[in-house]
């Protein structure tokens, strides 16, 4: 539980705020390199600012204030030039830096312009998506967390954007239990409601529910801690049963890198990685994105990326009713119906909430050092520190726990090619069914099977 005050200060993202300050020493991923290949003006929200994202005609990338400082109207729906985006009102034109360039209805000797300014903020594309900085300069290096500059993988970007404060989004972070009931039972139950429920034991939310009535029925206790590290921390995990050798538990498992990004892994890394981000439009607004990179067999010639393709994924089906049956939907429908803001004065945090207290306290921390004129974690200013970050976080360099070690909830993965007994794949169980190359996947999924089969038949 939170008084009112702490929930403030760890939930508002505007300027001024404690929380609004330290988000703004961070770049924020703000739009898709695809659809502004489609539209190379596109208005953006970010951290309750209103801007506009362009790429003028020579290449470069520019974020301005939205309002254009003649006479207000919108520059979303500006002119792409040759050096800068011209309001479509009376043709004041403003490159990237946020200088007046021109004025062409006012006297050709006017100096005017000269003394018109509009606000820019600096830009950089990295792993298919635009990044901005909207903090003090000078601004830090854009940090090159492994999945996002990695040379190798089939990239995919599906997101949606959610009424609702991207705290509580990013304490499912932490939140490891939930997993048996929103991704299990309730999973059962919406596949119950629609008659597609099968006894396919090895379905996801079969073997979780499985698993689950085992632990119950053995009396086993889950015990979870943060292993902190330089970049956040990862999940420490131990059940009933476990020895605490267990790298589940010395190591942790899905490392978080603050302030809201989730890595998917160490245990989790064969084809399927991917990245989920929840990235703070304004107070009551998170763009939630899951980025996934697939990492197939160099054999199976996976196609060259030109760009990295994005999709949004749905929250309701075509009726209006929730889709409740895929994983990244059942967990966008529990964030959604906390509320616009959780009201936290009103919880009652257990001992299984363990990690979400550990977050809690890792963001006031940080909150706490930007006041007092500190440098938040994870602002990167050395070129030789920022290569591969993630890499560096013990537990994410491919020697991770088995998957077995952590059940069958997650050695379903060792099955995402094959279909289950009633006919469904398992790529259609998570946000995977909405990747725009959805059927590409499935086809190298199948091909990396054959290619492991071959390979097994060999003889030594
Ligand atoms: S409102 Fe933009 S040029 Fe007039
Ligand atoms: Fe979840």
């Amino acid at each position: 539980m939170l008084t009112r005050e702490e929930n403030e200060y760890l939930t508002r993202v505007g300027p001024g705020t404690p929380g609004g300050e330290l988000m703004r020493r961070y770049w924020h991923p703000v739009y898709p390199e695809a659809k502004l290949r489609d539209n190379p003006v596109a208005k953006v929200r970010i951290l309750c600012e209103d801007l506009v994202l362009f790429r003028d005609r020579s290449g470069n990338l520019g974020l301005v204030a939205e309002r254009c400082p003649h006479r207000m109207t919108s520059l979303a729906v500006g002119i792409p030039e040759a050096d800068g985006l011209r309001c479509c009102y009376h043709g004041w034109l403003f490159n990237a830096q946020g200088a007046c360039l021109e004025q062409p209805l006012e006297p050709p000797d006017s100096t005017f312009k000269d003394r018109v300014k509009i606000k820019a903020y600096p830009v950089e594309e990295m792993g298919g998506l635009i990044w901005a900085y909207l903090g003090p300069a000078p601004a830090p290096l854009l940090p090159r967390w492994d999945l996002f500059v990695k040379p190798t993988g089939l990239r995919q970007i599906v997101s949606h954007t959610l009424p609702c404060n991207w705290l509580q989004v990013m304490e499912n972070r932490s939140d490891l239990g939930h997993a048996v009931y929103l991704h299990g039972r309730l999973f059962q139950y919406a596949l119950e409601r629609s008659g597609r429920l099968t006894d396919d034991p090895e379905a996801r939310y079969n073997a979780t529910m499985t698993l689950q009535a085992k632990d119950i029925a053995r009396g086993a206790e889950t015990r979870y801690r943060p292993i902190h590290n330089r970049f956040g921390f990862t999940k420490g995990r131990l059940m009933t049963g476990q020895d605490e050798t267990h790298r589940a538990w010395t190591i942790g498992i899905n490392p978080i890198l603050f302030p809201y990004l989730l890595a998917q892994g160490p245990g989790d890394i064969g084809i399927r990685r991917s990245y989920q981000l929840g990235v703070p439009i304004d107070d009551t607004t998170t763009w939630h994105m899951q980025y996934f990179c697939y990492d197939f067999p160099d054999e199976l010639d996976v196609p060259e990326q030109d760009v990295v393709p994005y999709a949004d994924v749905p929250l309701r089906g075509p009726d209006g009713a929730y889709l409740l049956d895929y994983v990244l939907g059942q967990d966008m429908v529990a964030w959604y119906q906390q509320g616009e803001i959780v009201d936290r004065t009103q919880e009652h945090l257990g001992v299984s909430d363990t990690l979400v207290i550990a977050y809690r306290k890792l963001l006031k921390e940080q909150i706490d050092i930007v006041r007092e004129g500190g440098e938040p974690m994870n602002v990167f200013r050395d070129v030789t520190e920022n290569e591969s970050l993630e890499l560096q976080v013990a537990g994410s360099d491919g020697a991770g726990p088995s998957l077995s070690a952590f059940g069958a909830s997650i050695d379903y993965r060792g099955n995402f090619h094959k279909p289950s007994q009633g006919g469904w794949l398992y790529i259609d169980d998570d946000a995977d069914r909405y990747c725009p190359d959805r059927d590409l996947i499935v086809e190298l999924f199948g091909r990396a099977a054959t290619l492991t089969d071959a390979r097994a038949a060999v003889p030594t």
